[in-house]
């Protein structure tokens, strides 16, 4: 059975307080949007379909980032739910299959549960997605229920006394086939307390017809939704707690995980060891065993099995570490290549670089790869030895087994195995510091008593 998304990301988030539309906002380093999308897209859609409206543009070049399949609708006025869905009409022209809602602030609904729903098809031709809730206070619509049967969603707004005491609520994410989707939003009318058309109208309407409509449950936490930033920033803490368990079950050592934060994306090996304070932006990945010491920070970054990281390094977009590379203190690399064994262990930049194995990187040592205008590349064969202090000014290549004289600054090819120095000689006048220490030490002293007297 073919499956179409459709994602709801029209509203503007009032309560956000912000001129960035909601779903835009970041959840573990990642828009809001790309959770609900990422969950859906692992079901492999045939079709996706974003319903956009406030910052639309924006919103649309987001998506495009992780589902460039996805068509992107415009409801121009943010009518409900149900004029919502009813958008992704023309997108799903021709489609045959079930269609699944999800909404954009809705980022923790898992993949499983997704699933779930879509089995859940056989037995009904609505299917939606409900969770209990212990509070009668909380703003849910709410599922009222008949055995198997799901009878009719009452908005909060619309709910009696009575209706709101029923625990089981709606999480919005509804499974129908698409063609009925479209003809049951289609008979949706706007006749209630907020005078919007609701997507929760179309159990009802479907009942009516004959159709049977149906509940899959899911833990409320699943279908947490983001409405403010007090609600963005309770998710973001959500998000991390569930991170770090999640990677301390799969065997990752962290001694205060309390203190280490990730990204969406994360991934980190078993056996791996994340000492305090150290952030991980997106697109992360670090093998068995590596070691990310305290205080690093990481993003875009890959890091092999055996490595060192840190403490105090910054691992930039591109970086690439190979097998027991050792990044040391205050080391940013950026879009660069380490291979197998390189040791960088002191205030050095590596950046548009290349480095061959068991090179060792002396101190103070800085690839200039940017002359305003262009970026340049480093290349540095194996088992180099790049004295302390080497200004490396791109593009220039550094040859298998060369070595580098601190303080050079390398402007030319350096052919394998040979010396560079590029620095003037030195010159030494013996006596001549103890002669100026005292001349200038009986000067301070005619100028102190010149004062005094
Ligand atoms: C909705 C449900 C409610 C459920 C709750 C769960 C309806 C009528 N109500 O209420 O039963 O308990 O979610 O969180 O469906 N959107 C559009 N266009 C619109 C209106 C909304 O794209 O015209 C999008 C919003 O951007 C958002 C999602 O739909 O991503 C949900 O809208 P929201 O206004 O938050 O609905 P709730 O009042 O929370
Ligand atoms: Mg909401």
């Amino acid at each position: 059975m073919s499956l179409a998304l459709i994602l709801l990301a029209a509203g503007k988030g009032t309560r956000m307080e912000s001129d960035l539309p909601k779903v835009l906002h970041r959840l573990a380093q990642a828009p809001l949007l790309w959770h609900a999308l990422r969950a859906g897209q692992a079901l492999e859609p045939a079709r996706s379909v974003v319903v956009a409206g406030h910052g639309a543009a924006e919103v649309e070049a987001s998506a495009a980032e992780v589902a460039p399949e996805a068509q992107v609708v415009i409801q121009e006025e943010q009518l409900g739910t149900a004029h919502a869905v009813a958008q992704a009409k023309s997108a799903l022209a021709g489609f045959e299959g079930d269609a699944l809602v999800l909404y954009g602030d809705t980022p923790f609904i898992t993949v499983e549960t997704l699933e779930a729903m879509r089995d859940a098809r056989a037995g009904h031709d609505v299917v939606v997605l409900g969770f209990d809730v212990a509070d009668p206070d909380a703003r849910y619509g709410r599922l009222v229920t008949e055995g198997d049967e799901l009878l009719r969603i009452v908005e909060f707004k619309d709910t009696t006394e009575e209706e709101r005491a029923i625990p089981l609520c709606n999480s919005g994410v509804v499974i129908a086939d698409a063609a009925t989707l479209m003809s049951l939003v289609d008979a949706v009318g706007n006749d209630n307390a907020s005078g919007e058309y609701y997507l929760t109208d179309i159990v009802e309407i479907a009942r009516a017809r004959g159709l049977s409509a149906g509940v899959v449950r899911c833990e409320e936490a699943e279908t947490l939704g983001i409405n403010s930033r007090a609600e963005l920033r309770a998710a973001e803490a959500a998000f991390q707690a569930r991170k770090r368990e999640e990677l301390l079950d799969d065997g990752v050592l962290m001694s205060a995980p309390e203190t280490v934060f990730f990204a969406w994306d994360s991934y980190i090996g078993r056996d791996a060891e994340i000492e305090p304070n150290v952030v991980f932006g997106p697109g992360v990945t670090v093998e068995s065993g590596a070691l990310i010491r305290s205080f690093s920070h990481l993003e875009g970054c890959h890091v092999s099995r055996g490595a060192i990281v840190g403490p105090f390094a910054r691992l930039r977009r591109g970086a690439e570490l190979a097998e027991e590379v050792h990044v040391g203190n205050f080391v940013e690399v950026k879009n660069s290549y380490l291979a197998e064994g390189v040791k960088a262990n002191h205030l050095t930049y590596l950046g548009d670089a290349d480095v061959g194995e068991r090179t060792n990187v002396g101190a103070g040592t800085i690839t200039c790869n940017y002359d305003g205008f262009f970026k340049h590349r480093t290349t540095i064969g194996r088992e180099a030895f790049i004295g302390s202090a080497t200004m490396l000014v791109a593009p220039v290549t550094v040859g298998d087994g060369a070595m580098t004289g601190s303080g050079t600054v390398v402007t030319e090819a350096i052919p394998a195995g040979a010396l560079a120095l590029a620095r003037t000689k030195q010159v030494t006048k013996p006596g001549l510091a103890t002669k100026m220490r005292d001349m200038l030490r009986a000067r301070k002293a005619a100028q102190k008593s010149a004062k005094e007297g």
